[in-house]
């Protein structure tokens, strides 16, 4: 049975159709709203607001729900790898044996970057934020291609093209902002250890990752690889409905994802732990201080917009932070600092009455800490682990026949028409 929901304003009364999504979600379609009535709704950030139907992730925040093509991101945590959940989001089931052979192939094939592309890194000052040089050198990726055209018709070869020179720029990145000479990627590795190799070996000595820092990198990458439609990947999505390409439109995803309200969290918990630090602050001050509404300070990486419950991910992390941590045997004042705020946080009432629990950022920052990532990198790192959620809304969106150009309505409260005055009249 179609379901309607009926607006009555002034005289007027429309039936407008309820969507029904395959998790029970609703939503009612006011596509004809405005050509019915003249209205249009008003919803700033969008919270109330459905930009399309999509089939890659599913969330629940209030049971704590994060589900990648159906696949809860528990299984994908225990069983997969940063890669092969990566061909899942892009394709939309999980790759047989070839399938993944094959991308892997392409990763490691599409690994080096031009050799003119060194020229561009040079003209970057050393102290660039590698946010700034990583979206700027996605764009120069557009003009890459021989022909000058960018084959969307092979959308596996460029998905595969763009994850793995994300990786080369963004541990290229990082040797220009330490005056490090480039390293190239080395085909025997694969995508997390080939990255850890790019970032930190020296020409005259190879670093080679400990399993236990691949395999955490390889979690951070894959619980960031999607998120839904949020502020990156809604970018993503309105640019691209432009008809823009794959590489303009992820350029831009990194421009809003590198604010401090969206991927820039992690780094700004790592400054906190510092200042906390730094201050000679104990955890339980900076839990009061917290508290505390004049203070104006919040316990950066606790609380989450969408998950009220707990946030799946940080669960992950949580025991894998643990784990890295332990192993690595790390000695490291922030890290107390903010084993101590956890603990006293997790039991505080405060927290507790307002489910303000331990974010996926609280975790990965520490976790990149500990192995010896700047903090400079963190939202880069994040970057390179959502780049496959773009990719696949990016390709959801380019091949959906109902998708068109994004461009939103306002209410207008601007002046009246007024009449243009002279210079000498004003
Ligand atoms: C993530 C965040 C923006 C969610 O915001 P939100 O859903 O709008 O939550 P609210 O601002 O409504 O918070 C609800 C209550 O908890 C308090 N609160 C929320 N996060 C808090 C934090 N990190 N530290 C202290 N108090 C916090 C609010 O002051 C509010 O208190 P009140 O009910 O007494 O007014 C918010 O929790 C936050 O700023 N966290 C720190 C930044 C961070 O880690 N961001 C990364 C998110 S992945």
């Amino acid at each position: 049975m179609t379901r309607t929901a009926t607006l009555t304003y002034g005289d007027q009364t429309i039936e407008l159709p309820v969507i029904e999504g395959t998790e029970g979600e609703l939503g009612v379609d006011i596509s004809q709203l405005r050509a019915k009535t003249g209205l249009i709704t008003l919803d700033p950030g969008f919270g109330n607001t459905g930009a399309c139907q999509s089939g890659v992730t599913f969330i629940d925040g209030d049971q704590g729900i994060l589900r990648y093509r159906g696949l809860p991101i528990e299984q994908l945590a225990e069983h997969s790898t940063f890669v092969e959940t990566a061909w899942l989001l892009i394709n939309g089931k999980l790759p047989n044996k070839a399938e993944l052979d094959q991308f892997s192939k392409r990763l490691t094939k599409h690994a080096p970057l031009h050799e003119g592309f060194k020229n561009h890194f040079e003209g970057f000052p050393l102290n660039a934020p590698p946010m700034a040089i990583l979206s700027a050198m996605i764009n120069t990726l557009s003009s890459s291609s021989c022909d000058g055209k960018l084959h969307e018709d092979d959308i596996d070869d460029l998905s595969a093209k763009l994850m793995s020179k994300v990786r080369t720029i963004a541990a290229y990145s990082y040797r220009r902002s330490l005056g490090l000479p480039f390293i190239y990627p080395d085909p025997k590795l694969r995508y997390v250890a080939n990255f850890l190799h790019m970032m930190f070996s020296m020409p005259y000595e190879q670093h080679i990752a400990s399993q236990e820092v691949v395999d955490a990198l390889n979690l951070i990458l894959m619980l960031h690889a999607d998120h839904e439609q949020n502020c990156s990947t809604s970018t993503v999505r309105v640019v691209g409905s432009s008809k823009a390409n794959l590489y303009a439109s992820c350029a831009a995803g990194v421009g809003a994802l590198w604010g401090p309200l969206h991927g820039g969290a992690n780094v700004a918990v790592l400054e906190m732990l510092e200042a906390i630090h730094e201050g000679g602050m104990s955890a339980a001050e900076a839990l009061a201080l917290a508290k505390d509404k004049q203070s104006g300070f919040k316990l950066m990486g606790f609380g989450h917009r969408v998950y009220k419950n707990f946030d799946p991910r940080a669960l992950i992390l949580k025991r894998a932070a643990d784990r890295v941590l332990g192993r690595l045997g790390v000695q490291d004042p922030l890290l107390d600092v903010a084993r101590k705020l956890e603990e006293l946080a997790l039991i505080d009432p405060y927290f507790v009455e307002r489910k303000l629990y331990p974010n996926v950022d609280f975790y990965s920052g520490i976790i990149m800490r500990a192995m010896g990532i700047p903090t400079s990198m963190f939202t880069v790192i994040f970057a390179i682990g959502r780049m496959p959620g773009w990719i696949a809304h990016w390709k959801e969106q380019n091949h959906d026949r109902a998708s068109r150009i994004a461009r939103p309505r306002q209410i207008y409260i601007g002046p009246k028409e007024q009449v243009y005055t002279p210079m000498d009249q004003r």
